[in-house]
C-alpha cells in the first residue's frame, strides 16, 4: 500500500469507527478475531509499563440481565452486542505493591526492589508529580490507561469490520458493589474503570460532526 492510500485507510477507519446503538443479535465475532482485539487490548501503552487493567467478558446471560437496572447506556448493547468487555483499573499500584513487585520480578523478569531507582523514580514520579496520595487517585490514573486500551481495542475491532460502543452509562457505585458481591473483581484492588461492546451493527453509519480542527488544535 502506497503512504498515500495508508492515510486513506487511516482515515476511512475513523471514520468507521462508530458508537454502535444497534447491534444485530444473529452475528458472532469469530475467536480469532477476538483474540486479536485482546491482544491490542494486552499490547497498549500504559504509564511506566505497569499495565494497570484488566479485561472480563461478560457472558453469562444471569449477570447481564443483573447489570441491566443500572446500566442505561449499555442497553443497546445488551440487547444484541456479541461481546460486552468490563474494564477493571487498579486502586493498588505503589511503588512498593505486591503487584508491581509481581509485574517487575515475574513478568519483566527484572530485579525488583522498593528501593532501587526505578522504584523510587516511580514513586516521586506518582507522588510528587502526578500529585496523586489516595487511593481514588490512583484508581483514576490507573483507568486513564484503561482507556488507552480501550481505544486501541476499538480501532482493532473497526479494522476487522467489528462495531463498538464504549460505554460509561452505568451506576459505577452500583457496578462496583456488584462485581464485588459476585466475585468478579476483589474491591482492595480493582474497580470498573468502563465497558465496551462489539458486535455488529444493524443500522447505517452517520456522517462524523466534530468541530473544525482549527477549533482544536494549535502550533505554538
Ligand atoms: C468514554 C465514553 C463513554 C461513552 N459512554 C456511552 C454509553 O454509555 N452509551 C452509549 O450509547 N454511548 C456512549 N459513548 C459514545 C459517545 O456518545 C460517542 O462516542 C460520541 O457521541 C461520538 O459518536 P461516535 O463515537 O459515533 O463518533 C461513550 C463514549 C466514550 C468515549
Amino acid at each position: 500500500m502506497t503512504l498515500a492510500k495508508t492515510r486513506e485507510h487511516v482515515l476511512k477507519i475513523a471514520n468507521q469507527r462508530y458508537a454502535t446503538k444497534k447491534y444485530d443479535p444473529n452475528k458472532h465475532i469469530s475467536d480469532e478475531d477476538w483474540q486479536t482485539i485482546l491482544q491490542v487490548g494486552r499490547l497498549s501503552p500504559s504509564s511506566f509499563g505497569y499495565e494497570p487493567w484488566r479485561f472480563i467478558l461478560l457472558k453469562d446471560e444471569k449477570l447481564k440481565e443483573a447489570i441491566r437496572p443500572f446500566s442505561w447506556g449499555a442497553i443497546n448493547s445488551l440487547d444484541g452486542a456479541d461481546k460486552i468487555l468490563l474494564i477493571l483499573a487498579r486502586k493498588d499500584v505503589t511503588y512498593d505493591a505486591d503487584y508491581i513487585q509481581h509485574l517487575v520480578a515475574e513478568v519483566k523478569h527484572k530485579p525488583y526492589s522498593p528501593d532501587s531507582p526505578q522504584s523510587q523514580h516511580f514513586k516521586v514520579f506518582q507522588e510528587r508529580d502526578l500529585n496523586i496520595q489516595t487511593t481514588e487517585e490512583r484508581f483514576d490514573w490507573a483507568a486513564r490507561q484503561a482507556y488507552i486500551a480501550m481505544a486501541n481495542m476499538m480501532t482493532a475491532a473497526t479494522e476487522l469490520g467489528i462495531d463498538t460502543c464504549p460505554i460509561e452509562g452505568f451506576n459505577y457505585p452500583q457496578m462496583n458493589q456488584f462485581l464485588a458481591e459476585h466475585q468478579i473483581m476483589d474491591p482492595k484492588h480493582w474497580q470498573i474503570a468502563v465497558m465496551v461492546s462489539f458486535g455488529y451493527r444493524d443500522q447505517p453509519i452517520k456522517p462524523k460532526v466534530r468541530q473544525p480542527l482549527a477549533d482544536i488544535y494549535e502550533e505554538i
